[in-house]
């Protein structure tokens, strides 16, 4: 039968495997025995056949406000029978300007002007491209170059990547965006090992900016990008008063700092964003995921008022800014934003994930001792846990205990390379985190 018919036919297996090409999996292992879920609740999955899974990283990082919640959904349930589709091009609708100055309002200082993505790949892109154009309209043609850091994950689009410093997502691509530069990491298990919160070794690690200046000159540097805290590599605290070395010297050279917030973005580390708990204004957030918890896609950038209005001339008629995508400021993921938003405020839940921080990082670092623990850093509402490799078999550890904590515990949890990590919906509560900490312990002796 021609592919065009089959596609059309009703005996076609509903739930075949073959076609779904999964990203960031192991696809032939899934496919052996997949880990699917069908519906999920406030903090539980649940797994097609009706078992319970409890939700130890809030989707992908996303669903801070827990899952299927009531006022997300008839939101969007709202606005999908009101407006389908507008375009952002020269045309827009109500939704959007209200979700931006939410947004705007939730930000510190004069952090005041949101342009909308679908993802966090498209935030970063979209974030790195404003700092070139802004350069370039204010006459520093030059300043090109864009520096990131080792082990980094800024999404997977050829910014991104270039950017970002984990070896797997850049090794296959070939040369990525040229000029592109890497601070060090700021891991170091020597000093750092079971730290609750920011370590205290590390800040000396922004004067490699320093030396990257030195070797590139100013004249030719456009923005340094970090995640606050490094999640996706693993889960890595900044050290204290990192963040603010950082920021002195891209002052000191004229160099814009970008903090990519789409993990650290609303209330992941208890603040709004994580830029208001280490005090720190860069020029530019990215966010996604926890804007909309994770219910309809979105990103997006939240730019300075200086950086807006170095667009803000020539003639009236002309585009400042040739960027943008079709779904900018969608009405759906506005509607879900809105009504995200709303859930925050009135359940007090990044007041929650503050408060949380403590009891959440006693009963994780309760697993140190436990076979293969090498080390465990918690921070806000995140944790992670390295695990030993077994020999000639690197991640293969992790991801058994992934595998059998979905499996066999009923927790969904996170891994990369031998780390897990574990982040879960702020509407979690002290005994979840309880269950969370003794679901992990069991799984990590059952893969010992
Ligand atoms: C810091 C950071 N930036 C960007 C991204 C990419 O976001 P997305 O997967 O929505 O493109 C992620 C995803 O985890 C992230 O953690």
């Amino acid at each position: 039968m021609p592919k065009s018919t089959a596609a059309l036919s009703t005996s076609l297996a509903p739930n075949d495997l073959d076609a779904f090409w999964l990203p960031y999996t192991a696809n032939r292992s899934f496919k052996k025995k997949p880990r699917m879920v069908a519906r999920a609740k406030d903090m539980f999955y649940y797994t097609p056949e009706g078992k319970a899974v409890i939700d130890a990283t809030a989707g992908l990082w996303c669903c801070n406000a827990g899952h299927n919640r009531t006022p997300i959904v008839e939101a969007i349930q709202k606005q999908a029978a009101e407006l389908d589709f507008a375009p952002t091009f020269q045309f827009a609708h109500p939704t959007a300007f209200r979700l931006a100055t939410r947004i705007a309002q939730l930000a510190p200082g004069d952090l005041d002007h949101v342009f909308f993505s679908n993802s966090g790949s498209e935030a970063v892109d979209t974030a790195l491209k404003i700092a070139i154009a802004y350069h370039n309209v204010r006459g520093n043609g030059s300043r090109q170059r864009l520096i990131g850091r080792e082990r980094g994950y800024h999404g997977c689009g050829f910014g991104g990547i270039s950017v970002g410093g984990i070896v797997n997502n850049r090794k296959f691509f070939g040369s990525l965006l040229a000029g592109a530069d890497h601070l060090p990491h700021t891991y170091n298990r020597e000093h750092q090992a079971f730290t609750k919160g920011e370590p205290e070794w590390g800040a000396h690690l922004a004067d490699e900016l320093e030396r990257i200046v030195t070797l590139h000159d100013a004249s030719t540097i456009a923005a340094v990008i970090v995640e606050p805290m490094a999640g996706s590599t693993g889960v890595l605290p900044p050290p204290k008063g990192y963040l603010k070395r950082l920021r002195q010297i891209c002052d000191k050279y004229g160099i814009l700092l970008i903090f990519d917030e789409v993990i650290t973005g609303f209330a992941r580390l208890g603040t709004p964003f994580a830029a208001e708990r280490y005090d720190v204004i860069p020029d530019m957030i990215t966010f996604a995921k926890g804007v909309t918890s994770g219910a309809v896609p979105m990103g997006g950038v939240i730019a300075r008022k200086h950086i807006y209005d170095a667009f803000m001339k020539g003639p009236e008629h002309v585009i400042e800014l040739f960027h943008g995508y079709t779904y900018s400021g969608h009405p759906l993921a506005c509607a879900a934003g809105l009504a995200t938003l709303d859930l925050y405020r009135d359940e007090n839940l990044f007041e929650r994930s503050a408060k949380l921080e403590a009891a959440w990082g006693d009963a994780i670092m309760g697993l140190k001792g436990l076979p293969n623990v090498l080390d465990i850093r918690t921070l806000g509402l995140v944790a992670g846990i390295d695990l030993a490799s077994k020999p000639d078999a690197v991640g293969a550890r992790a991801f058994e205990a992934m595998d059998r904590g979905f499996h066999d515990e009923g927790v969904m949890m996170r891994i990369t390379g031998e780390t897990l990590a574990l982040t879960p919906p702020l509407i979690v509560s002290k005994d979840q985190i309880g269950a969370i900490a003794d679901k992990v312990g069991r799984v990590i002796r059952a893969v010992a």
